[in-house]
């Protein structure tokens, strides 16, 4: 009530003033129109009073004076006229005045002998009365006598009064509309944003993340809201991470652990100095239009399985495409969000794209360029100017974004995938005190291979603006450090493994990318037997059928045709697995604007349809396509369900499917089929490794998973969930954060 009246106070103080003051005018002047008026009135009545008189005076008529006055005072608001003789005698005067002549009124006699007349204002009993004296003169100027009007001015004083009254409803009204609107006015503009954030505080303490809504305020308060949204996100993720650090401080493990690393990243780098970029985001936010709501979901992509068990452990800052419809609805003022969004633990920044730069930069010059370009599938890559440049600025605009939360000291920025070769360089130009690594999330091609590429240069001089690069397996980095020497000028040095150009050393290393394995964790969320029995009731599973499974994006590099293709053969090689063997096929639609991935949908559709007709028998079909998107828990199930996983890519930079499959299976049953062309194959080589382009090969590779004694497969399950247990995503993090800080360059 204090600060209302101490906001309305002064506001109430000068409007009043305000109409005082004109008040006051208003009423002068109308006072002045009013004397001024009488004044006139006055002078011409007694004017026309003085020409009847000038007769009077000369004959001395009494009778008729007396008649004059009486005809005279019906005049409109005259009180009463006197004739005066030249000695200043009255000769005639209206009753009511007839007091008058025992007042002394020494103001006559100057009349008399100046013959100037005179206006007077007089009390007379309980008139207030304006008198004119004028005097009557002959022909030759000599003074006849003198006439008087009397007229009363107390309408002037009704008027007046009347006009104050008029001024002060009006001034009152409009000071209560006033205060109303002011009222109002502070209602908006303060009380009611205030009471939002007031609000918002109070879901922020609770952790009710998800009833936290985005505010829209603008101008100041909406700067002070902004800076409070970006305080309270940091504290939020920086308690998840503190109390994280104390639960976790009290285990002793001998592998790579998310606390491992976390005190890895505590010492070295400094709290939330951490930056991530991608083109993909780890959440993303989806309008559904049958439920009328958003969903948010993981979407399917190598790097978000990669990195996020990262971040959600240490804390820091992902700046990733915000590509969902129903993203924006979600982020704050500065397009950021705690995520994930149930248990706040890292922030997402959200870098729009409008469509012609998601066209030229996503679907054109990573996508329909690069990818082929650098997977081994004979798909021909397209390389447009227009996608070129589009890719340059969209760069340019991660980077301006990036620079905009970097911190003033050495901040650790943390660049993935070929969606951004040329951000490195763009960051490095502006802050090089800045650490930057790049991670490539997928193979590196020959030189002979990458040379087609009409921008091969500004690329690889894009990417040297690192101080690491990554890539999963040694083959690639030596790939890369070819095609530096081949391509570029520049001095590589094969004893470091670094390219040096311009005075600037990059240094280019093998770290085979993992999962976040859970491999001794041995907590389920759900029972994970009553989840694999739901799902085989849910699929119309028979008890005793060998399963297969395979989990993708709908690629061309994933091999997803030839896979269909070599269960087919195995069904016409081996027809006595026909009704004892089921494959699942999980397949997210992805790219799904480019031609060739929308053809690839279509392709897949109808040889299933095809082979299925060809093999169904009774109830029984072999394949069971579902084609959508799974989230992080749907899958699992499926793992538990598959007694043999297929991977079978025609090339993969690591392929994490395969790493998941085998993370799953604690009770050591299943096999898993996998395609030699991926990463993962130099890990995992206790898997069924086979060429997917020989569907021989790969049918039989089928039948050798299903024949294999149990305990052999025991065996190598056991290894490879060894090799994942060791090699886990926090050893894969801890390998890079420890090479980058270890780099002595030149
Ligand atoms: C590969 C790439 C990732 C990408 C993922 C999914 O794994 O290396 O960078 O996120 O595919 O593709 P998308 O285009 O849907 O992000």
């Amino acid at each position: 009530m204090k600060r209302v009246l101490l906001f309305i106070l002064p506001i109430l103080i000068l409007v009043t003033l305000g109409f005082a003051i004109s008040g006051i005018m208003q009423a002068r002047f109308t006072e002045e129109k009013l004397m001024d008026d009488l004044k006139r009135k006055a002078r011409s009545v007694g004017e026309s009073l003085e020409l009847s008189a000038e007769y009077i005076l000369l004959n001395n008529d009494l009778k008729q004076a007396n008649r004059l006055v009486d005809s005279f005072q019906k005049r409109e608001r005259l009180q009463g006229c006197v004739i005066y003789n030249k000695d200043g005698q009255i000769l005639a005067i209206t009753e009511r005045f007839s007091d008058f002549k025992e007042r002394q009124r020494p103001y006559l006699k100057d009349i008399l002998s100046s013959k100037i007349p005179r206006g007077v204002l007089e009390k007379f009993k309980e008139y207030s009365v304006y008198s004119y004296v004028l005097p009557v003169l002959n022909d030759d100027e000599s003074l006849l006598g003198m006439v008087e009007v009397i007229y009363d001015t107390s309408y002037m004083f009704t008027t007046l009064a009347e006009l104050w009254r008029k001024i002060s409803v009006t001034s009152i009204t409009l000071i209560l509309l006033i205060i109303a609107i002011a009222l109002l006015i502070q209602r908006q503009i303060f009380i009611i944003p205030v009471r939002r954030l007031t609000q918002w505080f109070t879901h922020f303490q609770r952790g009710e993340t998800d009833k936290l809504r985005p505010f829209a305020e603008k101008g100041e308060f909406g700067k002070l809201i902004s800076e409070v949204e970006q305080v309270a996100l940091s504290i939020r993720v920086a308690r998840r991470t503190i109390s994280d650090e104390a639960h976790v401080r009290l285990q002793k493990d001998e592998l790579w652990t998310e606390t491992k690393l976390k005190n890895l990243i505590h010492a070295k780098l400094d709290d939330n100095a951490l930056f991530v970029v991608s083109n993909r985001e780890p959440y993303m936010h989806v309008f559904n239009e049958s439920t009328g709501k958003s969903a948010c979901i993981r979407p399917a992509s190598g790097v978000v399985t990669a990195i996020h068990p990262i971040l959600s452990a240490c804390g820091g800052t992902w700046i990733a495409h915000g590509s969902g419809n129903s993203d924006r609805k979600f982020v704050n003022s500065k397009d950021k969000l705690g995520v994930p969004p149930e248990d706040n633990r890292y922030i997402l920044k959200r870098v729009w794209l409008n469509k012609e730069e998601e066209q030229g930069y996503y679907y054109g010059f990573s996508n329909e360029g690069l990818w082929p370009l650098c997977h081994n599938t004979h798909t021909r890559p397209v390389f447009k100017e227009s996608d070129w440049l589009m890719y340059k600025e969209v760069n340019q605009k991660f980077a301006d974004s990036v620079l905009s939360e970097l911190p003033a000291s050495s901040p650790f920025i943390f660049v993935q995938d070929y969606h951004f070769t040329l951000l490195p360089k763009m960051i490095k130009d502006k802050r090089p005190d800045a650490k930057v690594a790049l991670f490539w999330h997928i193979p590196w091609p020959t030189p002979e291979a990458f040379m087609i590429c009409p921008y091969q240069n500004e690329i690889l001089e894009g990417m040297l603006g690192s101080d690491l690069i990554g890539f999963h397996v040694q083959n690639h980095c030596n790939n890369f450090l070819d095609t530096a020497n081949r391509l570029l000028e520049s001095r590589v040095d094969t004893e470091k493994f670094s390219v040096v150009r311009s005075g600037k050393e990059t240094f280019i290393r093998a770290f085979p990318i993992s999962i976040d394995a859970h491999i001794d964790d041995g907590s389920f969320r759900v029972d994970p037997v009553r989840q694999v029995e739901k799902l085989r009731k849910e699929l119309e599973l028979e008890d005793g059928i060998v399963i297969a499974v395979g989990v993708d994006r709908i690629d061309y590099t994933k091999g997803i045709v030839e896979r269909i293709l070599a269960i087919d053969r195995f069904l016409d090689k081996y027809p006595e697995y026909k009704k004892n063997f089921v494959f699942v096929q999980l397949a997210a639609p992805s790219r799904t604007h480019i031609k060739r991935y929308h053809d690839l949908i279509g392709k897949i559709d109808e040889l299933v349809e095809k082979i299925n007709r060809k093999h169904t028998d009774g109830n029984w079909k072999p394949i069971i396509y579902l084609k959508k998107h799974f989230s992080e828990d749907d899958i699992q199930p499926y793992y538990r369900l598959g007694d043999i996983c297929i991977v079978s890519s025609l090339h993969d930079g690591m392929n994490l499917v395969a790493k998941e499959y085998v993370a799953e299976k604690s009770d050591l049953s299943g096999a898993l089929i996998l395609s030699q062309f991926t990463g993962a194959a130099r890990e995992l080589t206790d898997a069924i490794l086979i060429n997917p382009y020989s569907i021989e090969e790969f049918a039989d590779s089928i039948k050798l998973a299903i024949q294999m004694p149990k305990e052999e497969k025991q065996r190598r399950m056991e290894n490879m969930r060894k090799v994942i247990a060791e090699n886990n995503i926090f050893r894969w993090a801890a390998n890079i954060i420890t090479e980058l800080i270890a780099l002595k360059t030149i």
